[in-house]
């Protein structure tokens, strides 16, 4: 995976206006976004029902950007393949989700996208170590996921930086993703903890001027 930034800015369309998606995501394009993030729930995970694969596929024809898709399911195992033929880039499931771990991250692989494990603010840094080297991404929520809005757990930070180190010893190019509560002055943060690709919903969709909201979670 080559990005044009270090620190990747991935705008959650969760804070989309989903009626006019198209227009919306053409909008972080060209704002300089890195990635788009898909948070996709099925109200058993999470209190919360988003989209699932159609919506994917759609996106998939409605632009080239890189899919970062965020799976909020209790089963993702199951699903793998139907992310995959949609035009997932890079499917995020939960570690504390139904699903084998490694099992779902050999699926996905094997497929040719990027695996990658989330884990939720009472989930320890440590619960991920085992599989570090076997996926690109770690996210670490730093909010209860099912919803955009709410307010980043500066408690996330130290786990940011567990993970860090520990992905330094065994692999130095794991990316770490925070979600949830980023604006510019938690993005600095995270960034200091460790982490280099900053997810924001509603801090990017509700800003006047996106290309400056994404430029400014960068610094
Ligand atoms: C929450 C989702 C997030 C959400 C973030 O469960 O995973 O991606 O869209 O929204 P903000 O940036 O508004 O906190
Ligand atoms: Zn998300």
């Amino acid at each position: 995976m080559n990005f044009k930034n270090e620190i990747k800015v991935s705008p959650s369309i969760l804070s989309a206006d989903y009626a006019s998606l198209k227009n919306d995501i053409e909008k972080v394009r060209i704002g300089g976004a890195d990635m788009l993030h898909v948070d996709v729930m099925d109200g058993h995970f999470v209190p919360n029902i988003s989209i699932g694969p159609p919506v994917v596929k759609a996106i998939r024809k409605a632009t080239d950007m890189f899919l970062d898709c965020h799976l909020m399911i209790s089963n993702p195992y199951d699903y793998i393949d139907a992310f995959v033929s949609s035009g997932a880039d890079l499917i995020a499931f939960h570690v504390e989700s139904n699903s084998d771990v490694k099992a779902t991250i050999e699926k996905i692989k094997s497929a040719g996208v990027s695996p990658a494990l989330v884990i939720k603010p009472a989930t320890k840094a440590e619960t991920v170590f085992p599989y570090l080297e076997d996926i690109d991404m770690v996210l670490v929520m730093t909010v209860e996921p099912g919803f955009g809005g709410q307010s980043f757990m500066r408690d996330m930070l130290s786990k940011i930086t567990e993970i860090r180190e520990q992905a330094n010893k065994v692999n130095p190019g794991l990316m770490i993703q925070v979600d949830g509560g980023i604006v510019p002055e938690t993005a600095k943060l995270c960034v200091e903890a460790g982490a280099d690709v900053l997810v924001s919903g509603s801090y990017i969709f509700g800003a006047d001027n996106i290309e400056k909201a994404i430029n400014s979670l960068r610094q």
